[in-house]
């Protein structure tokens, strides 16, 4: 446990997890909640208000940091993003120093060389992110799983930004009966609308001013979408990005909310979702938006 008596602001931050637990069960009582907040560091407000909605909810919160080698298909991805500890601590502490923070390195998850475990997320996996990042999800489900068996959180939150991570955590706790309710957040956005991210700040400022188009496209598609198919919508927002000398197409995809599979004709009584994944030079910013 780390207190900065400096400024009397005591933090609780654990590099380990045996210290972390020792912890949590010295607090814990039978009526007492514990919410967490799982990241990977390289804090803004969306995840900042994650924390809050947890703050509100639970007699605990804990934050865990942690850029979780296993998801990162590309291993450039894994070696570019940004870790930035120190500020990330000031930005808790700022919210609240009651905040408890794990921030361990790869050996206290991992032993060994770090490796996924395999899930079957009946079919969440094979979509959109899934298939455009092979072995993701294997990796998000793992870290996840790890982090809520040493948290042993009452309630987790995870934003709508990242939907189907929402979805697979879920299907998740569904399968291995892990006692924790998965609550979804709504996204926190920048000025010109752009989604918060972590990787906004690899963005130039010209970059990021031009990133809106991405959100411009999907709140237009929503519009289209309630006249015109899938297919046409889809169409539409191709043809947006096309000779795009910036920003690249990776996917957009209208789904099922529930089933994340593609939309092929619309039926009344399902809620479906535009997703997106656009490169901005080299980095992957994705987006989704509610459409019905
Ligand atoms: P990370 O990208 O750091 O995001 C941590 C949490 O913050 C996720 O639940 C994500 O959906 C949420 N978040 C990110 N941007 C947001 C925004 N603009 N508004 C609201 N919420 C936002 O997602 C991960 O880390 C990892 O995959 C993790 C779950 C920690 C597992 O390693």
């Amino acid at each position: 446990m780390f207190a900065n008596y400096f400024n009397k602001t005591p933090m609780h931050i654990f590099y380990g997890k045996a210290a972390l637990i020792d912890f949590l069960k010295s607090i814990k009582t039978n009526q007492s909640t514990v919410g967490f907040v799982p990241t990977m560091g390289a804090l803004h407000q969306g995840h900042l208000s994650l924390m809050q909605q947890s703050m509100a909810n639970n007699n605990t919160t804990v934050v865990s940091i942690f850029v979780n080698p296993t998801q990162f298909n590309n291993p450039e991805d894994l070696a570019k993003y940004p870790r930035t500890l120190d500020d990330d601590l000031k930005k808790i502490n700022g919210l609240s120093p009651e905040i408890i923070v794990y921030a361990p390195p790869v050996d206290d998850i991992y032993d060994g060389k770090p490796s996924s475990q395999f899930f079957d997320f009946d079919g969440l996996e094979n979509q959109m992110e899934g298939k455009f990042r092979p072995g993701h999800f294997n990796g998000v489900g793992t870290i996840v799983k790890r982090l809520f068996e040493i948290v042993q959180p009452t309630n987790a939150y995870f934003g709508e930004k990242d939907f189907q991570q929402l979805q697979i955590v879920k299907k998740m706790v569904e399968k291995t009966k892990l006692k924790v309710n998965v609550i979804g957040c709504p996204i926190y956005r920048e000025t010109n609308k752009l989604a918060m991210s972590s990787r906004n700040a690899l963005l130039s400022p010209k970059e990021k001013q031009e990133a809106s188009i991405i959100y411009k496209t999907i709140i237009e598609s929503k519009e289209n979408f309630q006249k015109f198919s899938a297919k046409i919508v889809t169409e539409e927002v191709q043809k947006a990005f096309e000779n795009n000398p910036v920003f690249t197409l990776e996917y957009y995809q209208i789904a099922d909310e529930k089933t994340l599979l593609p939309c092929i004709r619309k039926s009344k009584n399902k809620k479906y979702r535009a997703f997106i994944a656009v490169f901005v030079n080299n980095i992957r910013l994705i987006d989704t938006i509610s459409l019905n």
